[in-house]
């Protein structure tokens, strides 16, 4: 039996979770992997708070000195922050400690910086619970999936968001009520503003692209469109048209042969009610991925929440302290530079609705404008007569300069009131 002690960062929401995982699991563990888990050290801000399942002994408010520690092999962030998470993760691998973490807006701002520490000082750093909480998605993509070429994933990757549109879509939940319930079940980031206009996305985002495509991409290279413009009306009109509105993830590899160009984007998207995507209720997320090989795969699970989550770090702990027990260390290759796609280059199909004067000439008009432009009408249908009347266009593939250009134009016209909402549509 080869014992590993951890050093824990944070006893939050994940953090108390994972201590508790631990204590339920550690014969179990053991039994299965030869590895005995101790949580020797814990870093908190406030030690006047109570601690159910620690002593008193193992805490400190001094992240370093757990860092540090000589009874540390192994050191887990989990307090969330990106400068002062960036500095501790850094001192532990220097010291050639490995890390797990779950900072999602730590590595999409700074994961390149951290994988190459990491590798020069022969420790991993691991981050599955950074994506989709307990879904094993970060290994799928690093391990399973490596020889599949694939094209495109989509995913519902916030489960504060999800279980907000859920809730609004099927019970017609009040906006600031339903974000209140996600916060209260520890879903949702210490400010939860990451959540609802789409950075905790746009972060996981930038890591799936990163990892699946082995390029380095950052939130900044993911343009980004959170869910708190999202309207019963939208919902309703989505709905009527056999669509349900999700905040999608969308990583894509561009071209057919390298070098490949990589386009990734966040925004509340229109998926059909027959895609699988559609059927992820609540605080679950999903993954959807196309290959050239696999054709689709999807990976769903609970996607935030404290024991969840825990259970994907506990996962890379175990992953981490096998690797410290056998004395190997997992390397992974560096990352290449990204050719990033311009965003306005970007393809999708999209919703729009427009309120029209209800006048003969009018939808000529205004379709002859999608076509100026490029943009291929796919469905269009009329609600309302009279001052009323609003037209909802359902597009076939278009750029994002084209259906930008065509707004701009139908703006312009006399007989268009007023421009409605704009959605991607998942469809041809
Ligand atoms: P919490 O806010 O619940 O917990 C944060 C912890 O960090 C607290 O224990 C806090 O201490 C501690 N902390 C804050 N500042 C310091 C400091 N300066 N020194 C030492 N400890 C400090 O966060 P979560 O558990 O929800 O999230 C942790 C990480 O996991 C984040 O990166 C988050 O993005 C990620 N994550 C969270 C998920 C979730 O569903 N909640 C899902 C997936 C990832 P104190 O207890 O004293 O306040
Ligand atoms: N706030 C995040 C969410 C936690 O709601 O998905 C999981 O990363």
């Amino acid at each position: 039996m080869q014992s590993v002690r951890i050093g824990l960062l944070g006893f939050g929401t994940v953090g108390g979770s994972l201590v508790e995982l631990i204590t339920e699991q550690r014969t179990d563990i053991a039994a299965l992997t030869g590895i005995d888990l101790t949580v020797t050290r814990v870093a908190v801000n406030d030690l006047t708070k109570p601690r159910p399942g620690i002593g008193d002994a193992v805490l400190t408010d001094q992240a370093s000195e757990v860092i540090q520690a000589d009874d540390v092999d192994l050191v887990v962030e989990l307090v969330g922050a990106v400068d002062l998470a960036r500095d501790w993760i850094g001192q532990a691998l220097r010291a050639g400690k490995s890390v797990v973490t779950g900072n999602k807006a730590l590595l999409a701002a700074h994961g390149r910086e951290l994988f190459d520490l990491a590798a020069e000082n022969s420790a991993e750093l691991l981050f599955e619970a950074s994506v989709a909480g307990a879904i094993p998605l970060m290994r799928t993509l690093q391990k399973s999936l490596r020889g599949e070429p694939i094209t495109r994933i989509m995913g519902i990757v916030n489960g504060t968001t999800n279980y907000m549109l859920s809730a609004m879509t099927e019970d017609g939940a009040n906006y600031a009520e339903i974000l209140a319930e996600a916060q209260r079940l520890g879903y949702a980031e210490a400010d939860p503003t990451a959540d609802v206009e789409g950075h905790d996305a746009q972060a996981k985002a930038a890591i799936i692209a990163t990892v699946a495509f082995g390029v380095s991409i950052t939130a900044d290279d993911v343009p980004v469109e959170g869910i708190s413009g999202v309207t019963a009306a939208d919902i309703a009109n989505a709905s009527r048209l056999g669509y349900v509105i999700k905040l999608l993830a969308v990583v894509e590899r561009v071209g057919t042969e390298a070098p490949y160009e990589i386009s990734a984007r966040v925004n509340p998207t229109m998926v059909p009610f027959d895609h699988p995507l559609a059927t992820v209720r609540g605080s679950f997320n999903a993954v959807f991925i196309e290959g050239g090989a696999l054709d689709e795969l999807m990976l769903y699970g609970r996607g935030a929440g404290g024991r969840p989550t825990a259970s994907a770090v506990l996962g890379d702990v175990i992953e981490a302290a096998s690797g410290i027990a056998q004395g190997t260390v997992r390397r992974l290759p560096a990352l290449a530079d990204a050719h990033v796609r311009p965003p306005e280059a970007a393809t999708s199909a999209f919703y729009l609705d427009l309120a029209v004067d209800d006048s003969p000439g009018v939808l000529a008009e205004v379709a002859g404008v999608f076509g100026a432009n490029g943009v291929s009408i796919r469905s269009m249908e009329q609600e309302g007569t009279g001052t009323e009347a609003s037209l909802a266009f359902i597009t076939h593939q278009a750029s994002e300069a084209d259906i930008a250009a065509t707004i701009e134009k139908l703006t312009s016209l006399p007989s268009v009131n007023r421009v409605g909402a704009l959605y991607r549509v998942i469809g041809p």
